[in-house]
């Protein structure tokens, strides 16, 4: 089993990436590893709605989702970090989880679960500008929802407020903590 983790800013070296890589940190101190996956680099369409998943459990677009569609299920724990643009994750981020919509048909339409196989982990990683107190209600939502839909059990997140520039994050001691200790956490469990 793997850990896999999804960068949806597309701002490399930006505050989402630095968190992940605190959290990859974390996996590495206890002796494990994790694949790192910028959204932002791969080909992605949205969905089209086009509703062949929902016969076949397939997806019917051929780009970049087609190796997620194959990891996912293999791994373990996921981590799916997005910074907040405009109170959500950003386009990159949902249009990935708009894709788990194969996921969705597969259980819920097609009965195609996995309950013999090992519990799966998701995680969520993510900043924000601002300081409102429902920052991140709809990423959170979103995210549970792709994780429901991949059988996947919600299972922590790093979130921090008040970083804008690229680089912020790496003044919050505290944020940086809390992404290793949970790097830590999946890396044992793993
Ligand atoms: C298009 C866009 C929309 C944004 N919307 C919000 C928002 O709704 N709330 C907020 O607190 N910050 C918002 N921000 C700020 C980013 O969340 C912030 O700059 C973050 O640190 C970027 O993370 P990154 O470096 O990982 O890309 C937005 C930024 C952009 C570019």
């Amino acid at each position: 089993m793997s850990i896999l983790i999804l960068n949806g800013s597309p701002r490399i070296n930006g505050n989402t990436h630095i968190l992940l890589n605190k959290v990859l940190e974390g996996i590495r101190s206890v002796g494990g590893d994790a694949e790192l996956i910028h959204l932002a680099e791969l080909q992605l369409a949205p969905c089209i709605g086009c509703g062949v998943c929902e016969q076949k459990g397939e997806c019917a677009i051929d780009d970049d989702m087609t190796g997620l569609y194959h990891k996912i299920p293999k791994a373990q724990h996921l981590i799916i970090g997005s910074p907040i643009y405009f109170y959500n994750v950003t386009a990159q981020t949902k249009a990935f989880i708009d894709r788990c919509q194969v996921f969705w048909s597969r259980k819920y339409l097609l009965g195609r679960t996995r309950e013999e196989e090992p519990l799966h982990y998701g995680y969520l990683v993510s900043v924000a500008a601002t300081g409102g107190g429902k920052c991140f209600d709809c990423a959170r939502l979103s995210l549970r929802y792709a994780f429901d839909a991949m059988d996947i059990t919600f299972n922590g997140e790093v979130v921090v407020q008040g970083v804008d520039e690229r680089g912020a994050v790496a003044q919050k001691e505290d944020t940086l903590q809390a992404a290793y200790e949970l790097g830590q956490k999946i890396g044992s469990a793993a």
